[in-house]
């Protein structure tokens, strides 16, 4: 059976796809890993987990990211998740019920909103500009609804790139606290940023509670391990630790925590991320200069994460788009995928984790050829 997650097809450059390359999975890395735990006589890594995962482990991601989020990271502030995928759908089961509003950035994480519908919530989209959401269209909505929580992508966002500046992420933290709304931010390309240091997370503000901040390995080490993290106030995490679910199942990822504990004690992940961030920033520059040559497109490319947001000169709708990229041999997301109000139809969202240089150049001609047969005459680049 395929899935969205799980979708390659061989003779098609899929630019739709969201994961790292095979050959960027670190293989050698996790098997010395694990034989490293798994030589060791301790066997509390076996054992049911503590609920708001282990405290060794917690302490070694706090000071990772400490060090990844140039700011102070407490392990008391961290819970062990199962990923970022995880963790949103144990916050909507636990601090939201079904027929409540969560406010979302338009566009936004699609697969996020298949999370909110999968628990009865209504979704409400926020207008962003490119520096993201816009606090005003926030205080406005907030003036009219009372949503149980916001959902943002503060950095690197998935699937428009932009990251929110500074003053905005104060701004929106703020009308959350005024109005008492759950800030839910999905920093999951945080880390990957490719040059410079974007804006402190909105994990920094956690600890004065209202925030609940999510990430992961997904994307800086492989989304097969299924582990991540919740930062927030301890009241917060409280209710996180002590659910029935945890009751029951103990704290997650026990072993999988223990083995990438030794690879963050090693500085082994920081080394990873160095590498990564210098690749897929290649990756990017590479798609966009294709798209910008070969298709017209003006957007730059992205500063960090997996995807590139562009318009294509003349194209109003890319769905209708799609099936001549399919019959040329490529693939893409258009953007009303990720719309909640029927629009972004003249975007496309292009991946570039999973492919290398040359192939993303070649998807990028297979698009231009795709663009070239289905455009009016006269409507080119
Ligand atoms: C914005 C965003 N959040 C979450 C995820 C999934 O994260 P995880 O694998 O940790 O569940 C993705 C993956 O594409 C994403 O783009």
């Amino acid at each position: 059976m395929q899935t969205t997650q799980s979708e390659v097809s061989a003779d098609t450059i899929d630019l739709a796809l969201g994961h790292p390359s095979p050959a960027l999975l670190p293989l050698e890395l996790l098997r010395e890993a694990s034989a490293r735990r798994l030589r060791q006589e301790d066997r509390s890594c076996l054992q049911y987990g503590y609920e708001q995962g282990d405290l060794r482990f917690r302490a070694q991601l706090a000071r990772f990211l400490s060090w990844g989020y140039a700011a102070e990271v407490s392990p008391e502030e961290l819970f062990i998740s199962g990923g970022v995928s995880q963790a949103l759908d144990l916050i909507c089961t636990l601090f939201t019920h079904p027929g409540d509003r969560v406010l979302v950035e338009e566009p936004s994480y699609f697969l996020a909103l298949r999370i909110f519908t999968d628990h009865g919530l209504r979704i409400g989209g926020l207008a962003t500009d490119r520096h993201g959401l816009v606090p005003e269209a926030l205080r406005e909505s907030l003036r009219k609804t009372r949503p149980a929580m916001l959902y943002t992508v503060p950095t690197h966002h998935n699937p428009a790139g932009t990251t929110l500046p500074a003053d905005r992420r104060e701004r929106i933290l703020e009308l959350c606290r005024e109005h008492g709304v759950l800030l839910v931010a999905d920093e999951v390309y945080h880390l990957l940023t490719f040059a410079g240091a974007p804006p402190p997370p909105l994990g920094s503000f956690a600890g004065s509670g209202g925030v609940l901040s999510l990430g992961s390995f997904s994307k800086i080490l492989a989304p097969g391990l299924r582990l991540g993290w919740i930062q927030g106030a301890r009241p917060l995490l409280r209710r996180l630790a002590t659910c029935g679910f945890l009751d029951s199942g103990g704290g997650l990822a026990p072993f999988t925590s223990a083995v990438v504990g030794g690879l963050l004690e090693r500085g082994t992940q920081e080394t990873h991320l160095r590498k990564l961030r210098g690749i897929y920033g290649s990756r990017a520059r590479t798609l966009v200069a294709g798209c910008s040559k070969l298709l017209g497109v003006a957007e730059e490319p992205p500063a960090g994460g997996f995807f590139f947001w562009g318009r294509l000169p003349g194209i109003a709708d890319t769905e209708a788009l799609l099936p001549e990229a399919r019959a040329a041999g490529v693939t893409f997301v258009p953007g009303s995928r990720f719309s909640t109000l029927g629009g972004q139809r003249e975007f496309l969202r292009l991946s570039f984790s999973y492919y290398e240089e040359p192939q993303l150049e070649e998807g990028v001609a297979r698009l231009a050829e795709a663009a070239r047969r289905f455009r009016p005459p006269g409507k080119g680049p």
